[in-house]
């Protein structure tokens, strides 16, 4: 019964196949390897876009190439580092630990750890956040142990967290954790413990304090909300983009750092799911997950027309074939939460349809996103400066290993992370703990996170319009903000 178990083994350097390259929307076929598999991994082939035939003008390669996904975790269910074996048992008596229960959803990377998510969407699951050993080689199916501690993690206590969807880590070493404050979201009696909140931990200093930052009823209602993915913008007193797919009431939410505001932002047509994108069909299952705003992505700094700073934000439903795009200036501009239902519906692009739903997605520091499609057993790339409808790439696909692609993460040697995790199963309640549900894939990209994108001088300097000097400075500014373009 360990997870821990030998047969759980994968080889950490597993034998790679390459495959033809295929653009997404190529009208080839896009194949599962035909070959056995030799061994009892992995072997995520599928592979980089070479370019896009219909890029007549260069054929040298739009997508540098890119080393394959290998399985470096795999699951049959997730188990801790206990106390003592007694208190393992005396969870597991009172089912406070159900290990079929425990699905890993977000992950995250600081200090040669993985923090892992453990939404506590049925009961039995002892701890919301844990971490895990980066890069080891002792076992494929490490325990995972409670961050920041088993107490901080204690059901009902809410000095403790309760319920965490997604977690990031922004630049200056700051953990934002959502904590939805309700646990229990799949079962018949979700249980509001605590104030929906969100938690910071400084985790430069090494005491792993939490700050706990309760939001107002009001801007969110701890019977509905769900917190559910963020991204982190540090500029102008540090914001977070919140994804809350509640099903009643979609939004993004800001919060400021610096002052602790917060406020709301509406738009139905972009943020909600759409009936036929609400089947999910994968793996010999069928679901039906009508769910609203769920993954976003933050993109690179750009110059604007009047010369401010700023970025795209994308976003998507769930239940939804299109990705959206607003500019972050957009949601920083808190009138605009005042304000009713839509808005910010006229600075809302619609930026084009993918072949299926996508849950996480991330962007590096250039502007290339890193998304599933469900439906599709795939991973796939689309480099941001090129439109979205001709440059979507398929870089992995694999019907037995890319079971629910849910977030992903990078580290800081140039590896992609995701977490795979049968989503499917787990809200059929059919999660079977004689299988691999969860897995971790690894690639290696030479790419990390967009929190460490580029920082682009901010306008005027000073704000001093004085004459002689300017002009140059002007010039030298436009200069960079070519140079940037053309990176
Ligand atoms: C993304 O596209 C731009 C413009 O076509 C190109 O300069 C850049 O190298 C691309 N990035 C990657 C990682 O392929
Ligand atoms: C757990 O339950 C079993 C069976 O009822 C019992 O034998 C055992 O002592 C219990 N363990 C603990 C630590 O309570
Ligand atoms: C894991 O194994 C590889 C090669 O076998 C070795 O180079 C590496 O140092 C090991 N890593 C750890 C953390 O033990
Ligand atoms: C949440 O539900 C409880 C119980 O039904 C109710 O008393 C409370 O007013 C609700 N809170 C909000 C903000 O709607
Ligand atoms: C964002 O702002 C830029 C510059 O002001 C504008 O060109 C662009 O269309 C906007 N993007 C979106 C997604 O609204
Ligand atoms: C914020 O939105 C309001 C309402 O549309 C607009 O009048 C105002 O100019 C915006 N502020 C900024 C800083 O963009
Ligand atoms: C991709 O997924 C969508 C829905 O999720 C499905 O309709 C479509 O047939 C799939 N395409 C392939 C090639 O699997
Ligand atoms: C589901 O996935 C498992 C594990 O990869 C595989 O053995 C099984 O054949 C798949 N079932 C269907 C119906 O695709």
């Amino acid at each position: 019964m360990e997870a821990g178990d030998k047969r759980n083994r994968v080889p950490s350097h597993a034998e790679l196949r390459l495959q033809p390259s295929v653009a997404l929307h190529a009208p080839t076929a896009i194949h599962a390897p035909n070959t056995a598999l030799t061994t009892m991994l992995l072997v995520l082939f599928a592979i980089v876009a070479a370019a896009a035939a219909q890029n007549e003008k260069s054929p040298k390669s739009i997508t540098p190439h890119r080393e394959q996904f290998r399985v470096i975790y795999e699951w049959r269910f997730i188990d801790f580092e206990w106390g003592s074996p007694e208190e393992r048992e005396t969870y597991l008596n009172n089912s406070n630990y159900i290990p079929q229960n425990v699905i890993i959803s977000g992950i995250n990377f600081h200090g040669d750890n993985l923090f892992l998510t453990l939404p506590r969407m049925l009961n039995g699951v002892p701890a919301t956040l844990a971490m895990i050993p980066a890069f080891q080689n002792e076992t494929t199916a490490p325990k995972l142990k409670p961050f920041p501690s088993w107490a901080q993690n204690k059901v009902g206590d809410c000095e403790s967290l309760q319920f965490v969807q997604n977690i990031e880590i922004d630049r200056n070493g700051i953990m934002w954790i959502l904590d939805n404050g309700r646990i229990g979201t799949l079962t018949q009696t979700p249980d509001p413990k605590c104030p929906p909140s969100i938690v910071l931990i400084d985790l430069k200093t090494g005491k792993n304090e939490m700050e706990r930052i309760p939001l107002p009823a009001e801007i969110v209602n701890p019977n509905t909300t769900y917190l559910n993915d963020l991204v982190v913008d540090n500029r102008d007193g540090d914001y977070a983009y919140i994804t809350d797919n509640s099903a009643v009431d979609p939004g993004i939410i800001v919060f400021r750092r610096d002052d602790k505001k917060i406020w709301k932002l509406r738009d139905k047509r972009s943020m909600s799911s759409v009936p036929e994108a609400t089947l999910f069909r994968i793996n010999g299952t069928t679901v039906n997950l009508p769910v609203n705003v769920d993954g976003i992505a933050l993109g690179p700094q750009f110059r604007a027309e009047d010369d401010s700073i700023d970025r795209t934000v994308y976003y998507c439903p769930l239940a939804s074939f299109h990705l959206f795009a607003i500019n972050a200036s957009v949601l920083r501009n808190e009138s605009l939460g005042e304000r009713s239902e839509g808005a910010i519906r006229p600075y809302v692009v619609d930026l084009g349809t993918k072949s299926s739903q996508t849950d996480g997605m991330k962007m590096d520091s250039t502007g290339i996103l890193f998304y599933g499609l469900i439906g599709n057993s795939t991973i796939a790339e689309w480099n941001s400066t090129v439109d979205f409808r001709a440059g979507q790439r398929t870089i992995a696909r694999d019907p037995n290993y890319i079971q629910w692609a849910d977030r992903f993460t990078f580290d800081d040697r140039g590896n992609v992370y995701v977490v795979v995790n049968r989503l499917y199963n787990f809200v059929k309640n059919q999660v079977s703990i004689e299988e691999v549900n969860y897995r971790i894939l690894r690639s290696h990209t030479g790419l990390k996170s967009y929190i460490y994108g580029e920082d682009l001088m901010p306008p005027g300097g000073h704000g001093q319009h004085g004459a002689g000097s300017i002009p140059k400075l002007a010039a030298s500014l436009l200069l960079l903000a070519v140079a940037h373009l053309l990176v």
